[in-house]
């Protein structure tokens, strides 16, 4: 970063660029937003696009970007820095050459002479760029992810993008389901948060949903599917998280669940719940896992507003040197709060937040009362 030049704005800023983790929609918009406000603001952007996440910043993998490059962006799903899943855990344990991957890090950001590293990123990738943070690097990040369980935000971009797609494949499935008289189940993603599952399955009108955070009793959603058929209805459909649980599983300790989810017999836990539901009931259950499609595609207007703003508040973090932050949407306004709030810690569903209990007023089952 260096002084004003006769334009009145700053000259000059070197920004270092990386998406990280799980893809989502929307990755595309918010590197667009933050480059643009850069470009408005200084005399001259350097942009280094860092390839496939960490991975690009600890081998020297980039490219300097053009202000073309940030063009025709908007609607394009996907990230074209590419992206690399480099747990934090694995932070600290040298790669396979013996090399110390945070002292490489931060030897190509002092090698490039970088102002700043905008880290767009979920859960994980937010833990790095805190400790990247710890090590002396200049860091903004911006929330990224499907899973909305970025702590200290409001909602993360991606995730709306993820609801349309998931609540499209629960409309699907309703004209199927409603033509055989069957029991459904759509598995959704959201690792171990339940919101997607949550705004999806409303969304879809599922009349069943199971979160982690609302552990299931098997028997209660057997008696749920009963009710309904009771009140001649044809057919029901259960939105179920991927990391859904029973109450059972949930008593456990965190290894023993581990050990439990190992052994499972079934590919994931909606094949689980349709097989015990066939063996009570003896009825037909059919199993929907939508999976990376919910990441796939182009955002939706509602994340290519969001991620806009994020950018561009982002870049503003950069132009006034107020590093170490995540820019954040609280009560639908972009602000920002230091990245050592948020890393590390997960935004669940309240099981008594009042979406939850609207739900449950309008007849749906979470499968525990
Ligand atoms: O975090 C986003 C997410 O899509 C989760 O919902 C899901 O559990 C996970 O990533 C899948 O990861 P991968 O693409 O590595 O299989």
């Amino acid at each position: 970063m260096t002084g004003k030049a006769k334009t009145g704005k700053p000259s000059r800023i070197r920004v270092g660029m990386l998406t990280s983790g799980g893809d989502c929609q929307a990755l595309n918009a918010t590197m667009r937003g933050v480059a643009k406000t850069l470009y408005n603001a200084y005399e001259s952007v350097d942009i280094i696009g860092f390839r496939d996440g960490y991975r690009g910043l600890m081998y020297e993998d980039y490219r300097r970007m053009l202000k073309s490059d940030f063009s025709g962006l908007l609607t394009r799903g996907g990230t074209m820095l590419g992206t690399s899943r480099q747990p934090f855990k694995q932070m600290r344990v040298p790669d396979a050459e013996g090399n110390n991957k945070v002292e490489l890090m931060k030897a190509t950001y002092h090698k490039l002479g970088l102002d700043c590293l905008c880290v767009l990123g979920g859960n994980g990738s937010q833990k790095t760029a805190n400790l990247l943070r710890e090590e002396g690097l200049n860091i903004v990040s911006l929330p990224k992810t499907i899973d909305n369980d970025l702590y200290g935000t409001d909602e993360t971009f991606g995730f709306q993008s993820a609801v349309e797609v998931a609540a499209t494949a629960i409309d699907c499935i309703h004209t199927t389901a409603a033509s055989h008289g069957r029991v459904f189940i759509v598995e959704v993603m959201g690792h171990k948060v339940g919101w997607l599952t949550l705004y999806a399955g409303i969304a879809g009108g599922a009349d069943i949903i199971l979160i982690p955070e609302i552990p299931y009793d098997i028997n209660i959603v057997v008696s749920a599917l009963k009710k309904r058929e009771r009140a001649g209805k044809r057919f029901s459909i259960i939105a179920v998280a991927e990391g859904a649980v029973s109450k059972e599983t949930a008593a456990l300790g965190k290894r023993a669940q581990k050990e439990k989810a190992a052994k499972r017999k079934y590919p994931s836990v909606a094949y689980e719940i349709g097989a015990e539901i066939s063996k009570i009931t003896g009825q037909e259950v059919r199993v929907t896992v939508p999976g990376h499609t919910q990441r796939g595609g182009a955002p939706t207007p509602y994340d290519r507003v969001l991620s806009t703003r994020l950018g561009v508040r982002a870049a503003r973090l950069i132009e006034e040197g107020r590093f170490g932050r995540m820019v954040v949407l609280k009560n639908n306004e972009v602000t920002s709060i230091p990245l050592e709030d948020s890393a590390g810690k997960l935004k669940t569903v309240d099981p008594n937040a009042s979406i939850v209990e609207e739900a449950r007023l309008l007849g749906l089952s979470f499968g525990d009362r």
